[in-house]
């Protein structure tokens, strides 16, 4: 017997209705897990509020879509479309300092390389003993997705001048190759002083004098104790360092030149690396408005680094400046001693 219309309508609907159903029922059990397990790893978190896992920048992935598109138009092999699968990886080279040398303006560059990721914040895993109490997975989890065969990098400039990194980086890998990018030692204390004033003036605070900070009013000679001070004595903080790494793990990055002339510097570091030689004259423009380099991941997609980097200093008593660069002189030999790499600092 021939069904009637209406029978028909209603099978049809009934059909329709259970997989609705089904697939609604499907989500929310699926939903349902996963937010449990959400839960699960926040209260875990919660456990410990310091071991909290920061923000995934996934954002800095939005080029290497344009190279996996590339990778496809090309005669790519099985393996190399296999990269779909993004991983979090320990970092294999870590930028350790030094502060105001120039670390974000390398790293932002050496994310022009297709095979390398970096970590968007300072992740201070080794210089907090806080964070370094989470163990490595929590500096593991706060890495960004990468695939398999790209490489992860991590900058943060407290590491080069903090007393237990050395050996918490030795622990975790201790092959692992380590990036140092330093300016002439003068220059960078007064861009150390620069920004801290720039902060208390920010807070409508007032702050001594870079003279009065750098100068011991007893003695008339340079105040060691200042920090500014200290952390340009590059050769003393690398010799500790070389206490739990060779020399060859580590690479000296001009962070004077790569404000100017950045090519030849990232050449080395991607030399240094092991990695094939990607990054290009392409990749950096100069922003005549900013007198500072941007980078162009492609066609669509460049930055500017922020504005704060690259800031006016203050005029220096010339003859303070000049006191500090015959204090800065024998350190700075044997700095160009040890690393092999000689500055024409004064
Ligand atoms: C693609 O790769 C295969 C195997 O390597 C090769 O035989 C073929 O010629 C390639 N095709 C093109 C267009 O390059
Ligand atoms: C340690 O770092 C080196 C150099 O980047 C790398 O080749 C090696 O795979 C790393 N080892 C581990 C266990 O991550
Ligand atoms: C700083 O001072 C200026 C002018 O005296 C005032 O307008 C501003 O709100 C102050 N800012 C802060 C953060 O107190
Ligand atoms: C150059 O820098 C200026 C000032 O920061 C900015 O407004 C402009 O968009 C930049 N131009 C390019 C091409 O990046």
């Amino acid at each position: 017997m021939p069904l009637s219309h209406q029978q028909w309508l209603r099978q049809r609907l009934f059909v329709l209705g259970s997989l609705v159903l089904g697939s609604l029922f499907f989500l929310v059990v699926r939903e349902g897990t996963l937010d449990r397990l959400q839960l699960i790893c926040l209260i875990k978190d919660r456990l410990s509020p310091a071991c909290a896992s920061g923000q995934i920048p996934l954002h800095a992935l939005q080029h290497k879509q344009a190279l996996r598109l590339k990778l496809h138009r090309r005669n790519s092999t099985r393996e190399q479309l296999q990269m779909h699968h993004l991983i979090k990886q320990l970092p294999r080279a870590i930028i350790i300092g030094v502060r105001k040398g120039g670390t974000r303006a390398l790293l932002e560059m050496l994310s022009l390389h297709p095979d390398v990721v970096t970590a968007s914040q300072e992740v201070h895993f080794f210089d907090n003993d806080l964070s370094y109490a989470c163990g490595v997975d929590w500096y593991l989890k706060n890495m960004p997705f990468s695939f398999p065969n790209q490489i992860t990098i991590e900058k943060s400039p407290a590491y080069f001048i903090t007393e237990e990194v050395p050996e918490r980086i030795f622990k975790m890998n201790s092959s692992i190759k380590l990036l140092l990018i330093v300016r002439e030692p003068t220059t960078r204390a007064v861009s150390d002083y620069t920004q801290v004033l720039k902060g208390k003036e920010h807070k409508n605070k007032t702050y001594d004098k870079f003279e009065e900070l750098v100068i011991d009013t007893n003695t008339c000679e340079v105040n060691t104790k200042y920090k500014a001070v200290q952390t340009s004595i590059y050769t003393k903080y690398l010799e500790h360092w070389l206490k739990f790494f060779p020399i060859e793990q580590f690479h000296i990055v001009d962070g004077d030149r790569l404000i100017t002339d950045p090519l030849p510097e990232l050449k080395m570091v991607e030399q240094f690396l092991n990695l094939p030689s990607q990054i290009s004259q392409y990749n950096l423009y100069f922003n005549a408005t900013r007198g500072f380099f941007c980078l162009r991941f492609n066609f669509m997609f460049n930055k500017c680094l922020v504005g704060s980097k690259g800031r006016i200093h203050p005029n220096v008593n010339p003859s303070i400046k000049a006191k500090l660069e015959r204090f800065f002189h024998p350190f700075n030999q044997k700095f160009y001693q040890i690393t092999g790499r000689t500055f024409n600092w004064p």
